[in-house]
């Protein structure tokens, strides 16, 4: 069965573990990687037993009619009201529906990613996922520029565009979305409360400017389904970070899957700094229970995955 079979190599993995600078820190080798496409396939129909991603990447417009309330997904006690910019923005169908890649690059935020020269690699695959609206330009040479899909938690708005306080800032935020072109956004805004005013500020903006982008907002049940997946294969994570998510995702719709900007600790494998994120100064307690993640069990997740031929991994320069 592929997934007793996932779930053990998971478990009793043989991937090479060092100590140094007192991080565990998980060795691979992108020399003579190879993909296993079979294991891609299995991967596949394992993770469609808990999600479709073509289905639950966005809820569509007949999901919903405005004036509707929804329970948030990971506080149910608190709700939300389906407003008429919301529901304007819901895909009429999934923005996935029938789109299939070759290869595709799933990008994270580590600061890994700087001066490993790999914006020309990261470009060359024919679909390319980001996380978290990060900036682009100023780092192409390391990180590439093509974003065919990108998330945007609703607290980006505050944490990179300043709360939308002052013209400049909404300014700023309409030009990064002018250069997605019609790729598409992908904006969690059912998972907690908190954010709706940023995400109802973004719709509006949108709407206003006209804005071309793809407005997807995933599926009331996506969270608890990728849990699912993964607390099935053993391994425990209470919520998803993103770049798993996007994993997740990715294994619908594409043959090869190349991850690059994931490494979760603060040392590289020789010892020297790496910060959080490739773009900003944001610290992050990255062996804390405090917080929602659980990164390090995730990258050696991905790590395993890796050498397995699942996915690549690539933590190091682009060539
Ligand atoms: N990531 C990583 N190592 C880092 C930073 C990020 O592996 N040092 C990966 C994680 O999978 C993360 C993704 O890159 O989800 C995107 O990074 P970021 O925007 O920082 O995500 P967070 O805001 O930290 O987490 P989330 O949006 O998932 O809550």
């Amino acid at each position: 069965d592929g997934e007793l079979c996932l779930s053990r190599s998971l478990v009793n993995n043989s991937d090479k573990i060092t100590r140094k600078a007192g991080s565990t820190i998980f060795q691979h080798s992108v020399q003579g990687w190879k993909i296993n496409s079979s294991l891609v396939l299995e991967i596949r129909k394992n993770i469609l037993r808990f999600l479709d991603a073509e289905r639950d990447v966005s809820v569509v417009k007949s999901s919903f009619k405005p004036g509707d309330v929804i329970h948030y997904v990971l506080d149910r006690r608190r709700t939300l009201n389906i407003s008429h910019d919301l529901h304007s923005l819901l895909p009429e169908v999934s923005p996935m529906k029938n789109r299939r890649f070759k290869t595709c690059a799933v990008v994270g935020n580590s600061g890994i990613l700087l001066d490993s020269g790999c914006g020309k690699e990261i470009d060359s695959h024919n679909f390319v996922i980001r996380c978290n609206l990060a900036p682009v330009v100023e780092f192409a040479a390391d990180v590439g520029t093509k974003s065919d899909f990108i998330t945007m938690n609703p607290s980006v708005v505050q944490r990179a565009f300043g709360g939308f306080r002052n013209e400049s800032d909404r300014e700023k935020f309409v030009h990064r979305l002018s250069m997605l072109n019609d790729s598409v956004l992908w904006i969690p805004a059912f998972m907690v409360k908190g954010g709706e005013k940023h995400v109802e500020w973004v719709n509006a903006l949108i709407l206003k400017n006209k804005l071309k982008v793809r407005t997807a907002y995933p599926s009331l049940r996506l969270i608890h389904a990728v849990r699912g997946y993964w607390l099935t294969n053993k391994v425990p994570i209470k919520r998803p970070s993103t770049g798993l998510l996007m994993y997740t995702l990715a294994t619908r719709f594409c043959d090869e899957i190349h991850l690059y900007g994931f490494w979760p600790f603060p040392k590289d494998l020789n010892g020297k700094a790496v910060k959080y994120h490739y773009y900003d100064d944001l610290k992050y307690r990255y062996f804390s229970n405090a917080s929602p993640h659980r990164m390090p069990l995730e990258f050696k997740t991905l790590n395993v995955l890796h050498n397995r031929g699942a996915l690549k991994l690539t933590t190091g320069k682009c060539m």
